[in-house]
């Protein structure tokens, strides 16, 4: 990626992965990532803040020699993961004078990850500053955002804040700063959902903290900058309120077709009842788009089969990726149908125990669906319904 101007003596100098596909052997990255690094230069010192992939150190190193950059006095570490910090290392054997400036519980997983020595690290805490000469950098703690050791950084002169994984996107786009908000809205969704959601009560504390700094732009460490800081905090805002929208997920996979007839009869009955509705079905689904669906929604209705005497082993992959998201979800329920016996629900009850929701009685039903069967999906459908209307949500 090339050096890009931000403000004067702030240039942003990381790295574009257009081409990669999954984090952390886990998120899909259909729009590729970036890791974004920043080097401002005061009128005494210069700070690069958070380094890059480690696939990508030649790129940063590149652009800081394009700049001319013969010295850098410190890296601010702003979190741990390898995707920001994997680059340090290297950045300490091209400028061996360099400190590493972070908090303690940062410095404690850099030493335990990168192997880094304790005699590189310069620590700070809350609220504390570091002046570069006319430009003054304030660290402020914002713990889960989605590690427990994460800081930003203010420059006060400039009026940027450093948020690295808060207000992120993976998107690999050649615009420095967010053009298409409609677009970026969704890529920041669905990171929001993939790693933020499990900490949302955090995440809003967070926002909280930040609220009455005077920001002209936000500078996170995955996709593009915001210059318009107002479009994505007020984003955050709403995926971190405790509010959900009028809608069902549900997530299904079905063997020889039973619990899919009773999918499509849920989900047309509940369209009936004016309810905002989406399938998924497990196998053919991107895990980010489940994800980011559980952001709004108020009702999850899980559709399995029972095989090897209990829900479907991609069934149990998809609760365990609910329970760890922790969305705010307020009622779960499950319909499917079984040959012969099983543990179905028993199962699925053991791993939610992350959910504050309501369990709405299942439907689970022996073979092929009949008219009564029929009758009873379409019942929960009406229950959720109702549901939805005595707890408010329109
Ligand atoms: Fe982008 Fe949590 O690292």
């Amino acid at each position: 990626m090339a050096v890009r101007k931000i403000e004067d003596n702030i240039y942003s100098v990381g790295a574009i992965d257009w081409d990669r596909r999954l984090f952390d052997e886990l998120i899909p990255l259909p729009e590729g990532t970036s890791y974004n690094s920043y080097i401002i230069k005061g009128s005494e010192k210069a700070a690069l803040i958070d380094t890059v992939n480690p696939t990508k150190i030649d790129e940063l190193l590149a652009n800081l020699e394009q700049l001319g950059i013969s010295k850098i006095d410190y890296i601010i570490s702003h979190h741990a993961e390898q995707d920001h910090s994997g680059g340090i290392p290297d950045v300490l054997d091209k400028f061996p004078q360099v400190k590493v400036v972070t908090n303690p519980k940062c410095k404690t997983f850099l030493m335990e990850l990168l192997l880094i020595p304790e005699d590189k690290f310069i620590q700070k805490s809350d609220g504390d500053k570091l002046s570069l000469g006319d430009k003054t950098l304030e660290f402020i703690i914002a713990p889960w955002v989605h590690w427990p050791e994460t800081m930003l950084t203010y420059i006060h002169q400039d009026k940027i804040i450093f948020t690295c994984d808060f207000f992120g996107s993976h998107l690999a786009t050649p615009n420095l700063f967010a053009e298409d908000e409609d677009s970026l809205y969704i890529s920041a969704k669905r990171y929001y959902a993939e790693i933020m959601m499990p900490f949302r009560k955090t995440v809003r504390n967070n926002l909280d903290k930040i609220k009455d700094y005077d920001i002209q732009i936000i500078a996170p460490s995955h996709g593009p900058l915001h210059n318009n800081p107002k479009f994505i905090m007020d984003a955050y805002r709403d995926w971190t309120s405790d509010e959900v929208k009028n809608q069902v997920l549900v997530p299904y996979i079905s063997m020889h077709g039973s619990t899919e007839i009773m999918v499509e009869k849920l989900v047309d009955k509940l369209l009936q009842e004016g309810i905002y509705v989406k399938p998924f079905h497990i196998t053919h689904t991107d895990i980010g788009e489940l994800a980011m669906a559980l952001v709004d929604c108020a009702t999850v209705v899980l559709g399995t089969p029972t095989v090897l005497a209990g829900a479907h082993p991609q069934a149990i992959y998809a609760v365990f990726l609910l329970n760890a998201l922790r969305p705010k979800i307020k009622f779960i329920s499950v319909i499917g149908s079984y040959g012969w016996g099983g543990r179905t629900l028993e199962q699925i009850q053991s791993i939610i125990t992350n959910l504050d929701a309501e369990l709405i009685p299942p439907v689970i039903i022996k073979g092929y669906p009949k008219q009564d069967d029929i009758k009873a999906v379409e019942s929960l459908a009406e229950t959720i319904a109702q549901k939805h209307k005595q707890a408010g949500i329109f």
